[in-house]
């Protein structure tokens, strides 16, 4: 079993350090925030995501994984294989910011003590890893191979995803690096991807970028479906039948959010316009997110007279279910523009991350953010809202009252059926968002 190291206990960090020691390595998670790692000592988790808290009492209690600070001296922390999963923030310009990155590999290559593998976990664009190694590792006083291992996993089912992953993908240009990468996962059965660097590095981003292009496109067809009266259920169901196409990533809706559509889509776009390539799709499946966000705001201002005289629930902060994470979700976007209409904004979420938006209130339940309102808008498709007594709400909501449901998944005949009108994303019967693209 290895001696592995990870560098930064965010989301990726965390799931690898805790995962790679349930397999039986010797894991030791450093990162710089002193808080979050005595709260790790602990076995608390400072992110919500299923099974997450018992996996680390566990492997905590096997005595596998260790969590320090880079005070503790990087010579004694590093393992033979290290992980850097710090964060790559969106800078100003659109790219992926690198500084973290960057600080740390300088950082462990002037202080090593002995040859280690560094692979990178953070997601950074194609070409970064040949400019470190280039930069950074090649003067370090120790032999450092480099190795690009991207993560595939989705929030609120990443231990899943980690144990049952598609694939595991490993670039480098040092074949030895690479097996010992891949014999780390010995435990999980997935195909192996072995390639060089920088075709690792754009098989996360163009893996990103093809499930953003997936979510615009079906959205572009919800919003066909409601100028031409077709049903979006109907269409996702009959296209994602054909096996070339596949039936996931086809809901339609006010589009993606999140820590990594947004921000990876942008950083793609940006590397292909600074090497000179205008990459015109992904421009287009871009705008067309930004603009799907807008459905609400637009709907309910065509059905509601005098909105800025109106009280609006927003049901859902998170940028999807199973998560307390409100990273570029819509919610964002769309609580503000409510509020510069005029609304008074209640917003629920059962778990999100508290979260300040100048003129929303938020509710500690569904039925507090729901009384007294004009509209309800479904944002994220909680089983909450899914199996809402819509009877009960309509009895709190002012009348005529109309529920604009985000992410199409509420029952319509249940909403309708409650006296309230229901709008959606290309769902026929439902009142036409008006959108003619
Ligand atoms: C995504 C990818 O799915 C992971 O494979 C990847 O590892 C991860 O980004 C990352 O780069 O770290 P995640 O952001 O957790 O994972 O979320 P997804 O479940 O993929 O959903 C992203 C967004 O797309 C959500 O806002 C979701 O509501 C939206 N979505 C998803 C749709 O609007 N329609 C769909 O059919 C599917």
């Amino acid at each position: 079993m290895a001696d592995v190291t990870v560098i930064g206990t965010g989301y990726v960090g965390l799931i690898q350090g805790v995962c790679l020691a349930d397999v039986g390595h010797d894991v030791t998670c450093v990162d710089i925030d002193e808080a979050k790692i005595e709260m790790l000592r602990t076995g608390t988790s400072p992110i919500f995501e299923p099974g997450l808290e018992e996996l680390l009492a566990k492997t905590i209690a096997s005595g596998r994984i260790t969590f320090a600070t880079p005070d503790d001296g990087w010579a004694d922390l590093l393992g033979d294989i290290v992980f850097v999963a710090v964060g790559t923030p969106q800078a100003d310009n659109g790219a992926a910011d690198l500084r973290f990155v960057r600080s740390v590999t300088s950082a462990i290559a002037a202080e090593a003590t002995h040859p280690f593998t560094l692979v990178m976990k953070s997601t950074v664009p194609p070409g970064t890893g040949h400019a470190l190694i280039r930069r950074t590792l090649a003067d370090a006083p120790v032999d450092i191979a480099y190795v690009s291992n991207p993560e595939f996993l989705r929030e609120g089912k990443a231990l899943e995803d980690w144990y049952r992953t598609d694939r595991i993908v490993i670039g480098s240009d040092t074949p030895d690096a690479a097996e010992a990468v891949s014999a780390l996962y010995e435990a999980v059965d997935a195909p192996r991807v072995i390639t060089d660097i920088a075709s690792a590095e754009t098989i996360k981003y163009a893996s990103n970028a093809f499930l953003s292009t997936k979510i615009s496109f079906i959205n572009e067809i919800a919003n066909l479906c409601d100028v031409i009266g077709a049903d979006i259920d109907a269409v996702s169901h009959g296209i994602g039948m054909d096996t070339r196409i596949g039936p996931d990533f086809l809901r339609a809706g006010i589009g993606y959010g999140g820590s990594c559509f947004p921000k990876d889509t942008r950083a793609l776009d940006f590397i292909a316009t600074i090497n000179g390539y205008e990459f015109s799709l992904l421009k287009s499946v871009i705008e067309v997110n930004n603009r799907q966000r807008l459905l609400p705001v637009i709907a309910l201002v065509r059905a509601l007279p005098h909105l800025h005289e109106r009280t609006i629930a927003v049901l859902g902060l998170a940028f999807k279910p199973d998560t307390d994470d409100v990273r570029e979700s819509p919610a964002v976007d769309i609580v503000p523009l409510l509020v510069e209409e005029g609304c008074s904004v209640k917003v629920y979420d059962p778990i999100a991350a508290e979260v300040e938006i100048p003129g929303a209130t938020r509710c500690a339940t569904v039925w507090e953010a729901l009384d007294g309102v004009s509209a309800a808008v479904v944002i994220t498709e909680w089983g909450e809202f899914a199996t809402l007594d819509w009877e009960r709400a309509a009895g709190m909501m002012t009348s005529p009252a109309v529920v604009f449901d985000g992410r199409n998944c509420l029952d319509p005949s249940k909403v309708e059926a409650a006296g309230l009108s229901y709008m959606a994303v290309g769902r026929p019967g439902a009142h036409r968002t008006g959108r003619s693209g």
